[in-house]
């Protein structure tokens, strides 16, 4: 059976303090054992202190990035052996925001998938179409070729340490959310795609997490799609109230 995964995106933001103050409410507010995989993931310089506070709980620390090089003059970068050296096992890639600002392609995405797996760092694995792609029904093949590009030269054995983050692009913090519907459709086209590329168990193992203004109110819904497999929350993740909220929602 795949795992329900529920992970928080923290991107840039709080400083130290902040960072405590959020752990330790989540920390407070985690009575009963989720269903879900709980993931966390801060920024470089909070993911010790994330460490430290969670460690008698389930929740794993994530980071949300890495460089595909292992070490050398690439300043103001972190290696995937660097972050497995204190401990990170998961490290997100891909995401939107890293291909848009920081011009990360799939085929850098590429390298980086094989030097997080290589180090032995499990991957969630972020893409989903923009605006304009939906609007001119292109985003199946948008979808289709990043999976392609990026992911699908692994070998069978490696997709016990992938995970799938499909983000709609124009519903990353806008507030605008993909309907079930949208989020299920796309999910099954997915699964379908890996089924055809590699075979059917693996297709019906990987864990497909949907992100995009997922919250609260919404959260239920979404997840309660067959093949919709937990979230990937940013906004929503600053607040434990919410994010927990969020966790038990399946
Ligand atoms: P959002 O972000 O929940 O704020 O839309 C999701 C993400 O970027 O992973």
């Amino acid at each position: 059976m795949r795992k329900k995964i529920v992970a928080g995106n923290w991107k840039m933001n709080n400083d130290l303090a902040e960072t405590q103050e959020l752990l330790s409410n989540l920390k407070m507010q985690l009575v009963k054992k989720p269903e879900a995989e709980v993931m966390v993931a801060p920024p470089f310089t909070n993911l010790h202190e994330a460490f430290k506070s969670l460690k008698d709980t389930p929740v794993i620390v994530a980071a949300q990035n890495m460089h595909q090089n292992e070490n050398g003059a690439f300043t103001g970068e972190v290696s995937a052996k660097m972050l497995k050296s204190i401990g990170v096992e998961t490290v997100i890639l891909g995401h939107s925001e890293r291909r848009a600002h920081f011009h990360e392609t799939n085929e850098i995405l590429a390298e980086k998938v094989n030097a997080a797996l290589n180090n032995e760092v499990k991957v969630i694995f972020c893409f989903g179409e923009e605006l304009k792609d939906r609007q001119s029904e292109k985003h199946f093949d948008v979808v289709a070729k990043q999976l392609k590009e990026s992911l699908y030269h692994i070998a069978d054995a490696s997709w016990e340490n992938i995970i799938l983050a499909y983000e709609p692009v124009w519903a990353i913090g806008t507030g605008e959310t993909a309907s079930p519907e949208q989020a299920q459709e796309m999910h099954a086209f997915i699964r379908k795609n890996i089924s055809e590329a590699f075979n059917e168990n693996i297709a019906q193992e990987v864990s497909i997490l949907y992100g995009g203004s997922v919250k609260p109110a919404n959260a239920s819904e979404i997840f309660a799609k067959e093949d919709v497999d937990g979230g990937l929350i940013g906004g929503a993740s600053l607040k434990a109230v919410d994010f927990l909220e969020i966790v038990n929602a399946f």
